[in-house]
């Protein structure tokens, strides 16, 4: 079947990836893509961990996700896709029964209490991937190419508008903030969030989350690290919050107990990083309406969520084809 995909984001190129495993031809339309460096979408600007979440709704999505990540960092590390070590850090909970995937990361094992850093009530060790958008998005869309996936740039204003342009009648709509118009889903909320990329052989990964939102990513081929990072939902500002630089260090510093000392703003190459989380109250949207798949609403778990939304994306695909069959034989 012919399909087009609203948007080339992490969502969109996945569900490329799925459909044209199965067999569909696909037409992908979107104002940003690949190699673009716009905020105006939140692909580039990921970290990005694969980092299941304990209070997050899909398990099943987190999980197909983690596998195909983790298949992927050893077969092709030309995608931009490496394992590394992961220290996972809470202050809101006190124990792991909340942690469903601790039989899904390798070498899982909790942290002994006294080795906690300051503010820390319980932590986990296990094994991850980083995604290092730079090099996985021009890579996926390389390989979607060889498979005949055309890509066209252009903004629409409605879903019927990419229908007529693609000429296909079969849309998956993942336009990650853009639903909010094309979907007008009054829902869909965007999360600022505030990164440095900062030069540094410091090579795990280390996640806070609870009452604040810290995090060291390792970013692959680049010889540093994402650092971050703050959650603010509603706030369209696109600039820099200097005051915040120098305290997301001061943060990352202590949760590293100290390993990240020669890290110097005013000294060492940093690059700031101002984007916004395509966020949606509830949750992702994840169905099929008429003849259009939704899928968005991943707010900070894109990435995450990506490969196993992508699998839900071709299921519910393969269920409007069987119904535009039907509709066909009446006809
Ligand atoms: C600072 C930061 C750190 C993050 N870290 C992580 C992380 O560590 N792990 C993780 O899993 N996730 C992370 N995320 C979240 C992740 O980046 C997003 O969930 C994910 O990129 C969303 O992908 P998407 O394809 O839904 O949307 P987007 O990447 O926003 O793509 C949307 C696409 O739709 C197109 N589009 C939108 N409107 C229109 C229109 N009207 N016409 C045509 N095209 C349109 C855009 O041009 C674009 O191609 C982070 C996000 C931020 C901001
Ligand atoms: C880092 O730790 C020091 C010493 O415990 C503390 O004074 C400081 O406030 C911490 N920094 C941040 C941003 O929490």
């Amino acid at each position: 079947m012919e399909v087009a995909i609203i948007g080339a984001g992490v969502i969109g190129l996945l569900s490329a990836l799925t459909l044209t495993d199965s067999g569909h031809r696909v037409t992908i339309i979107a104002r940003d893509l690949p190699g673009d460096e716009s905020q105006d979408w939140a692909s580039p600007w990921a970290g990005a961990a694969i980092f299941p979440h304990p209070d997050a709704k899909g398990h099943s999505l987190q999980v197909e996700t983690f596998k195909y990540f983790w298949a992927l960092a050893h077969r092709d590390p030309t995608s931009g896709v490496q394992v590394v070590k992961a220290t996972e850090y809470y202050d809101d909970r006190t124990d792991d029964s909340t942690i469903w995937y601790k039989s899904l990361v390798p070498q899982y094992r909790r942290i002994p209490t006294e080795d906690l850093p300051d503010g820390v009530k319980v932590g986990f060790k296990f094994k991850t991937m980083t995604v290092n958008p730079a090099i996985f998005l021009p890579w996926i869309k390389k390989k979607l190419e060889a498979r005949g996936v055309r890509f066209i740039r252009k903004g629409i204003k409605d879903i019927e508008e990419a229908k007529h342009i693609t000429g296909c009648r079969v849309v998956v709509h993942a336009p990650g903030l853009g639903a909010s118009e094309l979907a007008n889903d009054k829902d869909v909320v965007p999360v600022r969030g505030q990164t440095m990329f900062v030069e540094t052989d410091f090579d795990e990964l280390i996640m806070l989350q609870g009452s604040q939102y810290t995090y060291i990513i390792p970013r692959m081929y680049t010889g540093g690290a994402i650092i971050g990072g703050v959650s603010q939902e509603g706030n369209l500002d696109r600039g820099v919050d200097e005051s915040l630089r120098s305290n997301i260090l001061s943060r990352v510093r202590n949760l590293s107990k100290r390993r990240l000392e020669s890290v110097d703003l005013e000294k060492c190459s940093t690059r700031n990083i101002v984007a916004f989380r395509p966020a949606r109250k509830g949750g992702y949207r994840l169905e099929t309406e008429g003849t259009v798949v939704h899928a968005y609403g991943f707010g900070s778990l894109g990435y995450t969520y990506g490969y196993g939304a992508a699998l839900k994306v071709q299921e519910l695909i393969e269920s409007v084809s069987k119904g535009q069959g039907i509709l066909r034989s009446r006809l």
